[in-house]
């Protein structure tokens, strides 16, 4: 059977990583500033996260959610404390469509509406209504259609005032900074007013903090730069550091009806001790802190640089823009200068190195970086 081929890949084949690290088969050393896709957020293979998961799979790998599962909690509890949201309640599925999905079933059952507005070249993910919030419609399917979404312009508050006096949008999808769509960061006054508008018309305000959260930003969630409470976080990516988890953080607003959300592999207990140990591991290391001081050094010193025309972002998730495209750039980096980065449309290079990134790392990364460029 062959593999499915949808994804472009690069010819590379990794067999190992630690920290900042990845190594391919044939012995040679990469610099990871791609985190796997925003995903390696205390770095690959730390030995308590490899420890905490090779202990619980030895107990007890799996069990369904038809019984009490203390590790959920344990790690509901965590969460609270570090995210600055100790009164939300949290939901447990696997991947970030998924948590997207059930955000926009869980305002839709909440206010009976059915309207979704979402922004333009926004990404939420692939499943049926994630991905018709998404701002990209060749990966719709004609079966996507039935969902009503207006995806209005960028920190334009009027546009989506005009969309929500009617009184029949069901909740508003926005990334805390856009990722896929170049890495553009929302204004916090109108963060502010979207909220308040949310607020006066009874609209569910959801925060996709998939990419954006949990500490890549240098705070926890990217909204909290401008002080605002949604009313559904949904996280992914960094949460497991590579261990396929991700959830949905709800308001006390929203009360909890039996049959309404469900899951099978959701808050299984492999899941929770990778969650556990990562919130640990960034507790005990102080990597929300980390991301803030070596992502602002890297921002300060990409500034420097005159062939770049635009450097955007907070903490360690930086957007670097050229005139040309990056894809020559790029190449240059993986296969010359051997390091892993992302990109996002043609002319925008996306960084999304581990939390745990060094400054000296930082340093070795700009000074590949800047041998590749022409
Ligand atoms: C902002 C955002 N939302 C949702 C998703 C979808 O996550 P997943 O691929 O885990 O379904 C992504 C993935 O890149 C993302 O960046």
């Amino acid at each position: 059977m062959n593999y499915f081929d949808v994804f472009p890949r690069w010819n590379i084949i990794p067999v190992k990583a630690l920290g900042c690290k990845v190594y391919d088969k044939d012995g040679n050393e990469y610099l990871d500033f791609y985190g796997g896709h925003a995903v390696i957020s205390i770095g690959h293979s730390h030995p308590k996260y490899v420890e905490r998961i090779s202990e619980q799979v030895s107990q007890l790998g799996f069990y369904s959610n038809s019984v009490i599962m203390p590790l959920q909690d344990e790690y509901a509890e965590k969460l609270g404390k570090a995210s600055g949201y100790p009164d939300y309640s949290l939901f447990m599925v696997n991947t970030g469509a998924e948590a997207n999905e059930n955000a926009l079933k869980l305002a839709s059952f909440y206010n009976k509406r059915k309207k979704v507005v979402a922004f333009q070249h926004s990404f939420h993910g692939r499943t049926a209504a994630a991905v018709r919030v998404t701002d990209i419609p060749k990966y719709w399917a004609p079966m996507n259609d039935d969902l009503e979404v207006a995806f209005v312009p960028w920190n334009d508050i009027e546009a989506v005032r005009k969309e929500l006096k009617q009184g029949d949008v069901s909740s508003v999808i926005i990334e805390g900074i856009q990722g896929i769509g170049g890495i553009i960061v929302p204004d916090p006054a109108f963060l502010v007013e979207l909220r308040q508008i949310c607020t006066e018309t009874d609209t569910v305000l959801i925060l996709d903090e998939i990419q954006s959260g949990y500490g890549r930003t240098g705070k926890f969630f990217a909204h909290q730069f401008a002080g605002i409470r949604p009313d559904i976080i949904t996280i992914a990516k960094g949460m497991g550091n590579g261990f396929p988890i991700s959830g949905v953080l709800i308001s006390p607003k929203f009360e909890a009806v039996y049959g309404q959300l469900g899951t099978t592999f959701g808050g299984n207990p492999l899941a929770c001790a990778a969650a556990i140990a990562v919130l640990d591991v960034m507790n005990e290391e102080k990597l929300v802190e980390n991301a803030a001081k070596v992502g602002q050094y890297l921002m300060d010193e990409l500034k420097k640089i005159p062939e770049i025309k635009e450097v955007r972002g907070h903490g360690l998730m930086i957007g670097i823009e050229f005139a040309e495209p990056v894809k020559p750039l790029r190449d240059k980096l993986l296969f010359d200068e051997k390091v892993f980065t992302g990109a996002t449309g043609t002319h925008v290079f996306r960084l999304l190195p581990p939390l745990c990134v060094t400054k000296e790392i930082a340093g070795d990364f700009l000074a590949r970086f800047k041998k590749v460029l022409p």
